[in-house]
């Protein structure tokens, strides 16, 4: 059998050319009449998937949609193949070799020496000034700073990490800086690496050094990969996603004020909602590496397919009136974090680091608001399947 995608698309508009003012129309368009609908990405024909159900399948299907099919083409010099790009057994090992740091616990117990901290020193540094742009000067900052400080590095060396980290990110303009700032960070990591082998701290270098599973330790190399893979995949994500629960507080009074009622019992329900209403991750990019019927629905190999968490988290099978922003609904289940084998490793991270970021704002920054900005809206962001606040310029008492 050879597939072949049809002639007409249910929708061609090409979702990696930039987003389209409609998108959340377009998605609800296409989840009520063909939840796996023929779209177009880089010019090429495209499945997205778009009701929950859907997507859920999906992200667990790693026999038909395996995970390594679509990052195996980020693969270079600069970020190395890490565990988004293994499957099956291999994926299994180092997932358990490197997620003890990551465990709900080990969570709870930083988030007094590191989480609450690095707020107050963001904040410190804009209060007294009554205005901010939360993005340039909270949101951005943030989680680049707790992953320097979870990883343990010289605090001196703040500056190099994000450069490195930030340069290696701008693969596809340019290469040849990316592949120096990656260079520079590993040997910039090599020795620190080296002394945590032997005498060991509290920090994650020290657990990704020392972890050991089935008899097995990771290779330098594999936590180089590793250490490359945490920025984009954890501090580019929780910035969107604090932003857009900044932002969802400010433009919904009545659920900010629900919120200020009870800041210590209701910013993880804000934060959470937030990742349900906006995910940063809103299109999940995979590809379909063999022929396929799935779901009814016939795939060829080599078609790039999208899991559409927006539009699954808005669908009104699994969530009563979708569209609202509700801190009370306490979701059971959301896709902004993937599904399966490859869930996100960081997502106690990422909860309570939005939980802790959005209660010290509120707690320190009395009357907060949007400065009246109509061109300040929650979109694509760093790159087309990305999205967050462009901007949140605020006021405060
Ligand atoms: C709100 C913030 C975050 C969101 C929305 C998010 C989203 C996701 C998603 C959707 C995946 C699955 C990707 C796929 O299946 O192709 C994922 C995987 C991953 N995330 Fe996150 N993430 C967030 C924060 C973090 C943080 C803070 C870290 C670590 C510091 C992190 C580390 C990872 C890693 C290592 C993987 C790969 C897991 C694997 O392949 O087994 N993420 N994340």
């Amino acid at each position: 059998m050879t597939l072949s995608p049809p002639a007409v698309l249910d929708d061609d508009y090409d979702y990696m050319l930039a987003e389209p003012p409609d998108l959340l129309d377009r998605l609800r368009r296409l989840r009520e009449t063909k939840p796996a609908a023929w779209v177009k990405t880089w010019g090429k024909p495209t499945v997205m998937f778009t009701s929950f159900d859907l997507v859920d399948a999906a992200f667990r299907d790693e026999e038909t949609f395996p995970s390594a099919a679509f990052y195996a083409h980020t693969v270079t010099e600069v970020l190395g193949r890490n565990m988004q790009c293994m499957g099956g057994d291999e994926h299994r090992r180092h997932r358990a070799l490197v997620s003890p740091f990551f465990r709900a616990k080990n969570v709870t117990a930083i988030v007094e020496s590191f989480l609450e901290p690095v707020a107050h020193e963001l904040i410190d540094r804009f209060q007294a000034r009554g205005e901010a742009n939360l993005v340039a000067e909270y949101t951005k900052l943030y989680p680049v700073k707790i992953i320097l400080r979870l990883l343990g590095l010289p605090q001196t060396a703040d500056e190099d990490v994000s450069r490195w980290a930030i340069g290696m990110l701008d693969i596809q303009n340019n290469f040849e800086q990316a592949l120096r700032c990656s260079q520079e960070f590993m040997a910039f990591v090599r020795p620190i690496l080296a002394e945590r082998r032997v005498a060991p701290k509290d920090d994650l270098l020290s657990s990704l050094a020392t972890e050991e599973f089935e008899g097995e330790r990771l290779s330098d190399e594999a936590i180089f990969n590793f250490l490359r893979l945490l920025f984009p995949a954890g501090a580019d994500t929780t910035y969107l996603g604090l932003g857009s629960a900044i932002f969802a507080l400010l433009i919904h009074p009545e659920e900010l004020a629900r919120v200020r009622a009870d800041l210590r019992g209701e910013c993880r329900w804000a934060a959470e909602e937030a990742l349900r209403w906006s995910p940063p991750v809103a299109l999940q990019l995979r590809a379909n590496p063999k022929d396929v019927v799935w779901n009814d629905i016939a795939i060829p190999g080599g078609t790039p397919l999208i899991f559409a968490t927006l539009a699954a988290n808005r669908d009104p099978a699994v969530f009563e009136d979708p569209d609202r922003f509700d801190v009370g609904r306490h979701p059971k289940a959301i896709a902004t974090f993937g599904r399966g084998p490859h869930f996100c490793l960081g997502a106690h991270l990422a909860r309570a680091e939005m939980d802790i970021a959005l209660r010290i704002l509120l707690e320190r920054l009395p009357q907060l608001r949007l400065v009246d900005d109509p061109g300040a809206r929650i979109t694509a962001s760093i790159v087309p399947v990305l999205r967050g606040p462009n901007r949140l310029p605020v006021r405060f008492d």
